[in-house]
């Protein structure tokens, strides 16, 4: 019997779906509908492609033997074995490098890596949890799928419905990984983004938080170690709060 996790998802354009998506790495045991895997798949066979030569392929896993056999060839990443489903993306070298040259495995990366982050999203989409996975030894998992000399696997997309909701992890603000017309830091401060600053704000808040869960768990400790803990952490906290100021002062006109 379907569920109300597996029957509703909030409708969610790109954007939402883009800034939703985490890596999940924790799945309830709930089945996940064929429907929603052909979404997830076809998301990925629509993905753009040098010259539209489509040089990938798609392997949906649901055996569990196979699944297992991965998470072990994915250096041991256990965690993969509880998504139900597992999508290996595979690359089609022969047919790439016949049109390309030397350009062509930078091609067929990137490639399959647009089929990749297409299929995350489509994942997100329809109330989906999805991880992409890349820490494999290729050899052992062409050997699972008996895959052809000239077909390399390029990662696995891990699907399932989510049984954990990860904070957003921390990530570059937007005027730190942006340069306007040339290479450099120069143009700091010309992109001004107000979820940027409040990002700002949530790291300060963040390390709080991490700071207080911290300290609850070595309660069990020495009264010495734990005062050791805390008066880090003060130095910590000062440090970022100093640099947020500093940033921002830099940033007034
Ligand atoms: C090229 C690449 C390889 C990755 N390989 C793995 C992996 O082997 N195992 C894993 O758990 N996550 C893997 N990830 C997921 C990243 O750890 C994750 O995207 C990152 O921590 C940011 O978290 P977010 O996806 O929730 O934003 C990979 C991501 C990329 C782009």
């Amino acid at each position: 019997m379907a569920t109300s996790q597996q029957k509703h998802w909030p409708r969610l354009d790109v954007l939402e779906a883009i800034r939703l998506r985490r890596s999940i790495r924790r799945y309830s045991d709930l089945p996940v509908e064929w429907d929603k895997i052909g979404t997830v798949v076809d998301a990925g066979r629509v993905a753009p492609s040098a010259g539209n030569i489509q040089s990938w392929r798609f392997i949906v896993v649901e055996s569990h033997p196979k699944r297992k056999a991965l998470a072990e060839a994915c250096l041991r990443q256990y965690w993969m074995e509880e998504a139900p489903v597992h999508i290996l993306i595979v690359m089609l070298l022969k047919k790439v490098r016949e049109f390309y040259g030397k350009r062509a495995d930078f091609y067929a990366v990137q490639e399959s890596a647009m089929a990749a982050q297409n299929m995350l999203l489509a994942a997100q989409v329809v109330g989906l949890g999805s991880c992409f996975v890349s820490a494999f030894d290729d050899e052992k998992v062409s050997e699972i799928f008996s895959l052809p000399a000239d077909v390399r696997p390029m990662g696995i997309v891990t699907l399932g419905y989510p049984n954990e909701s990860p904070e957003e992890p921390l990530k570059y603000r937007i005027e730190n990984v942006t340069f306007i017309d040339r290479w450099g830091q120069q143009n700091i401060g010309r992109i001004r983004d107000v979820d940027a600053v409040i990002w700002n704000f949530r790291v300060v808040e963040r390390g709080i938080q991490i700071g207080n869960d911290f300290v609850k768990a070595v309660d069990l400790h020495t009264r010495d170690g734990r005062r050791k803990i805390v008066e880090k952490l003060k130095e910590k906290t000062s440090a970022i709060r100093e640099r947020l100021e500093g940033k921002k002062r830099k940033q007034q006109p």
